[in-house]
């Protein structure tokens, strides 16, 4: 086992996912990434190599059973632990701001978003808990959404009134309900859960139109990563302050 720390980042090739990776790699921490593609995760690894981090990449399309189990078995062969995982992967739906009638959401659409966005999530955090338990510090981060918080969507005069899709908003909702009860029931063990709220930031996801850049983006995951002992656990998290959920 080595005594660097070891993170994995899904959907780790570009976006979010690819700067926390970055931020995360210049920090020491070794980072593995997690791509649907293993051309995309090779082609991220080379740069951040490029940039004197020690990183790896591996195939793992987070709806894929096969690809969660083996990404556990490298990450057990290869470092013996996992110390932070950054469930990062996510989709919107097609037409996610042009058409966020909820009457209009498909079964297709609720199949697709959920089982990247919920289900997988909590598979593959089940499939690596136990590297996370070899962890001294075990740290998980929940790439939820601030458009996911039923206080901030039920407020009169909500600001987020302009982001109104049901199975995105409500995927991370749920989200929101396994950080609560995972952090819940590891409470007396090394390991922290918080939901992170990155922000509307200039990805492919969050369109041009968004205020934010990219590297200001990582910063809420990359402080959940590496929140020390007395760090929250259980939280919504977005820059250092407590959303409501
Ligand atoms: N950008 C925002 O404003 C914003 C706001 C709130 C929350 N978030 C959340 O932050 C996270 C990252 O968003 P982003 O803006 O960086 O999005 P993005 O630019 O669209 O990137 C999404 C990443 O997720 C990967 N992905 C999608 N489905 C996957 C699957 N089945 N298995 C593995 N990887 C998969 C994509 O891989 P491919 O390259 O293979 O497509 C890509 O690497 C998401 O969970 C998102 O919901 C974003």
């Amino acid at each position: 086992m080595i005594n660097q720390k070891v993170a994995l980042i899904s959907g780790g090739n570009r976006g979010l996912g690819f700067e926390t990776a970055t931020q995360l790699g210049k920090e020491q921490v070794t980072v593995i990434i997690g791509s649907r593609q293993l051309s995309d995760a090779k082609e991220a690894v080379r740069k951040l190599r490029l940039m004197d981090i020690d990183a790896y990449g591996i195939e793992l399309d987070v709806t894929n059973d096969a690809h969660r189990k083996s990404a556990a078995g490298y990450i057990e062969e290869a470092f013996g632990k996992l110390d932070i995982l950054i469930n990062n992967a996510g989709v919107v739906p097609e037409g996610f701001t042009t058409r966020p009638l909820n009457s209009a959401t498909s079964p297709e659409e609720f199949d697709f978003v959920f089982k990247t966005n919920f289900f997988s999530v909590v598979h593959l955090t089940h499939q690596l808990l136990p590297l996370l338990r070899k962890s001294s510090a075990g740290r998980i981060v929940n790439l939820a959404s601030a458009v996911g918080s039923l206080t901030l969507q039920s407020m009169d005069n909500s600001p987020l009134a302009a982001f109104r899709s049901l199975a995105y908003n409500s995927s991370k909702t749920a989200l929101n309900m396994f950080t609560i009860l995972l952090a819940e029931e590891l409470r007396n063990t090394n390991i922290k859960v918080n939901s992170a709220h990155p922000g509307w930031v200039k990805t492919e996801m969050g369109t041009a139109a968004a205020p934010m850049e990219i590297k200001d983006g990582a910063k809420t995951s990359l402080q959940l990563a590496l929140l020390d002992q007395d760090g929250p656990s259980g939280k919504f998290i977005h820059m250092g302050e407590q959303l409501p959920w």
